[in-house]
């Protein structure tokens, strides 16, 4: 007989808190696309890999991005107040990797990965990204271990509507 996961049949009710590792075990089962979030601060360009983005509205168009506030360039996003969301296609997993922090990579250094341009507003743009938007912080919201940025698109570049990056079950997938 199959041994049961670590975390099969494990469930919350009110009275306990939920274990981090049971949380991120179910969320690992979400399909998430995957994304690159740029910016241009004081120090340069820095940008990080992330599938917690969201839209929030389309009048006028606001997404969201969460941030942990860890990543060493998480104050180079608040310093700016500006940052590109560049959606993946399924042949770009090295750059995931490369701004998801494989490799030791850091700052200006991911960028060797891909192929970049400066955007309308300045922001670092994926040459043949899926979409890319150019977003104007409106605010940032502190929540538990991260920064939740809430951007108002300024511009949306829409590139080749091929297959996309996903990341499921801890591991990247072409959709
Ligand atoms: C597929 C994938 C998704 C990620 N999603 C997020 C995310 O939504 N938010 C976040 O803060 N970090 C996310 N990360 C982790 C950051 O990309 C990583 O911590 C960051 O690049 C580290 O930067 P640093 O080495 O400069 O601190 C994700 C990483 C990967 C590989």
């Amino acid at each position: 007989m199959d041994q049961p996961k670590a975390h099969e049949g494990a469930h919350h009710d009110a009275a306990h808190a939920v274990e981090a590792g049971l949380y991120r075990e179910a969320m690992s089962r979400l399909v998430a696309a995957v994304h690159v979030i740029t910016t241009h601060g004081p120090d340069g360009r820095a940008g990080f890999t992330a599938t917690a983005v969201a839209s929030v509205s389309d009048s006028p168009p606001t997404l969201l991005v969460c941030l942990n506030r860890r990543i060493r360039s998480a104050s180079a996003f608040r310093q700016s107040g500006r940052f590109a969301v560049n959606m993946l296609g399924a042949e770009q997993q090295s750059v995931a990797e490369s701004f998801g922090g494989r490799g030791g990579l850091e700052g200006e250094q991911r960028f060797g990965v891909g192929h970049w341009h400066e955007g309308a507003l300045g922001l670092p743009c994926l040459t043949g990204a899926i979409a890319v938007f150019q977003c104007r912080m409106v605010e940032i919201r502190t929540v538990a271990t991260h920064d939740v940025l809430v951007g108002r698109v300024e511009a949306v570049t829409l590139g080749p509507d091929k297959a996309k990056l996903a990341y499921l079950g801890r591991g990247f997938l072409s959709v």
